[in-house]
């Protein structure tokens, strides 16, 4: 299903020196012993997860997808990236059919939500509200000023059936509202962090209404389990990507590491894999600062500092195979645009000899180091089967940089400063 492609790298890697080790992390992640334990409930949720509550989120989407226009999800971080990701990539960015997705609660700006309330008008539309804590102020406020709205329009008792709420089981304020207006209910499981959660209903239930098959991205995670839960490092791909990302960091003092696709349906996958690294490996001033970007597009903005800038960063570049959509360039009889050398190629073809030529330019002339990791088919179940390798990886990377995965003490500091400057009680 994936292959790393090491060729582009530019040294050599012995995996093996890292055998004993990787096996002894492995163990730690299985047996749940490592720093972050309560938090591992994610690596083995593609077997282990609800299957009534599963079919409950397959009813649930099904009943959206013929009564609504739109569903609006109101989440941030952990609780909205992964599904976002999912939805762009298997969709894209233009999709026919309803419902539309539009997702909310990820911002302060007025701006944003003024346009979406006033786009919401005449709509109708449905709610899936994502919070853990159900405390995380820009959902709270952006969830207020949506209930008031679906309220005002189709009254108390209609609105809370267009109302679908994942959060803790037993605690937080998003627990106490569903439960008084009766909203259907799906669980962030306790041990299963924002970040590790896309195989949770916080992905699931949007991803469903989508019109995503959610068992067969489900059955790629599970696949996916089952390959990169192996302790022999010389045979677990997800493994060897963390031990590379290891070394570009620590023995190659790189500072960044780039996630490189070549289609703005994946911007949101790079938005996802950002969060899933940065939270769990910046911690202790260590860590490789994970950035994004879509080529050929950015290659035009920042294919400069790439080539020729400060040689701080490695490439990562997801290499999809799928079936391309069709779109082939015309011949011109003036060919005053000179084109005519492509007359009758498809775009996937000019497409491919970029990503080449791209390769070869970063990797041989820049001293660029690139990875390339190839996924062999983009659907559901590929992209179950990606995600979780790249869990995976990440849990990984983090233990051999000696870091705690699946905490984030850091993202607390600007919200006390922020609630002071607010005024909220207690701060
Ligand atoms: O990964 C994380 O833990 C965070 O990104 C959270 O998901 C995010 O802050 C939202 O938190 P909550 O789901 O509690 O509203």
């Amino acid at each position: 299903m994936l292959q790393l492609d090491l060729r582009y790298l530019g040294k050599e890697i012995d995996f093996a020196s890292y055998a004993e080790k990787v096996a002894e992390i492995n163990k730690a992640i299985d047996e749940k012993t490592g720093a972050g334990n309560d938090f591992l409930g994610w690596a083995d949720y593609p077997e282990t997860y609800d299957k009534e509550e599963f079919a409950r989120i397959q009813k649930d989407a099904e009943y959206v997808r013929k009564n609504f226009d739109v569903l609006v999800v109101c989440g941030i971080g952990g609780s909205y990236l992964g599904a976002r990701a999912a939805i762009e990539a298997l969709n894209g960015l233009f999709p026919a059919g309803k419902p539309e997705i539009i997702f909310f609660g990820q911002t302060f700006s007025s701006s944003y939500t003024k346009q979406v309330l006033d786009y919401l008008e005449g709509k109708k539309f449905a709610i899936n509200v994502i919070s853990k804590s159900g405390t995380t102020t820009e959902t709270a406020v952006a969830f207020r000023l949506l209930r008031d709205k679906l309220v005002e329009k189709v009254g108390l008792e209609e609105a809370s059936k267009a109302i679908f709420a994942t959060t803790d089981k037993a605690k937080g304020a998003l627990l106490g509202l569903a439960k008084k207006y009766g909203y259907a209910r799906y669980v962030l499981p306790d041990d299963v962090g924002g970040r590790y959660s896309v195989f949770t209903a916080v992905g699931l239930f949007p991803m469903a209404v989508a019109g995503i098959d959610i068992k067969a991205f489900m059955e790629g995670a599970a696949k996916a389990r089952l390959a990169y839960k192996n302790p022999k490092v010389l045979e677990n791909d997800a493994y060897k990507y963390a031990i590379v990302r290891h070394e570009m960091w620590k023995k190659e003092k790189k500072a960044a590491e780039m996630f490189v696709t070549y289609d703005p349906k994946f911007v949101q996958l790079g938005e996802w894999w950002k969060q899933l690294f940065g939270e769990s490996e910046g911690k202790g001033h260590t860590g490789l600062l994970p950035d994004s970007a879509t080529f050929s597009t950015d290659l035009h903005s920042l294919g400069q500092f790439v080539q020729d800038g400060s040689p701080v960063l490695f490439e990562t570049i997801l290499k999809v195979k799928e079936e391309p959509a069709k779109v082939v360039i015309p011949h011109d009889e003036d060919n005053l645009d000179g084109l005519n050398y492509l007359e009758g190629k498809d775009l996937s073809f000019v497409t491919e000899k970029a990503m080449e030529g791209t390769l070869a330019a970063h990797s041989h002339t820049g001293g660029v180091p690139n990875l390339v990791i190839a996924l062999d088919r983009l659907d559901a179940e590929g992209l179950g089967y990606l995600m979780y390798f790249y869990m995976r990886t990440c849990a990984m990377s983090a233990y051999l940089n000696g870091v705690n995965p699946f905490d984030q003490p850091g993202v607390e500091i600007y919200k006390k400063n922020m609630f002071h400057l607010l005024g909220k009680p207690g701060y």
